[in-house]
């Protein structure tokens, strides 16, 4: 009997109040239609010891490293109790954020050494990267009227100020740039199904099997 093919790591990235929830649900269900085995996790959290670490740094004021050591904490956890099994079982992994967020949160906003971040990467998943990551793009401005409608109390990285999302975004977008065969950028100001239809569109041109 031939073994299982492996999964795909597919990652969801953008400042809060750019809408990655809606388009995961949506492409969940496109993939399972299509007869995808498919998990649906987050970070920080995924794990019970991960959800317990979210209430703590959505919470809790701490300084950068800290913040930075616990996200990548969780993250340690994710990946061996919950990704690395499924993308082994041969589930595509879908994520609501991933390492690109240290980068982007930690170091853009607030401020952490791009070389710790690294470092800490290079120690918790050498080698291991989002097979296709989405980077929903949106000013700050856009995004903070969404947060405003969804009239749901703000958590600590909600609670920034807009500055502190322009630079999250620029981090992003850097980052991006970077790796452009990694990422896709999206125009998350647009209207869901035209999102939607981006996503598909991005996966389909993998052909992947
Ligand atoms: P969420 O609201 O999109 O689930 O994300 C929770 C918050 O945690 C969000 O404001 C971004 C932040 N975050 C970081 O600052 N660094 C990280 O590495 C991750 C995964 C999330």
């Amino acid at each position: 009997m031939n073994a299982k093919a492996r999964g795909r790591f597919i990652t969801f990235e953008g400042i809060d109040g750019a809408g990655k929830s809606t388009q995961i649900a949506l492409l969940a269900d496109a993939l399972r239609a299509r007869g995808r085995e498919v998990l649906r996790t987050r970070e920080p959290g995924g794990t019970e010891l991960g959800e317990k670490l979210r209430e703590l740094l959505l919470g809790t004021d701490m300084h950068p490293d800290t913040e930075a050591m616990l996200m990548f904490a969780a993250r340690r956890e994710h990946i061996a109790a919950v990704i690395e099994p499924a993308l082994a079982a041969g589930a595509w992994v879908l994520s609501d954020r991933f390492s690109d967020a240290t980068h982007a949160y930690q170091v853009g906003g607030h401020g952490l050494a791009a070389a710790r971040c690294d470092a800490l990467e290079a120690w918790v998943h050498p080698g291991f990267a989002p097979d296709l990551t989405f980077l929903f793009d949106i000013p700050p401005e856009s995004a903070a009227a969404r947060l405003a409608a969804a009239e749901t109390a703000p958590d600590r990285f909600e609670r920034e100020q807009r500055d502190f999302f322009t630079r999250v975004r620029t981090a992003y977008l850097d980052r991006a740039r970077r790796e452009p065969a990694r990422f896709r950028i999206l125009d998350a100001t647009r209207e869901a199904k035209t999102i939607a239809a981006a996503i598909t569109a991005s996966i389909d041109e993998k052909a992947w099997q």
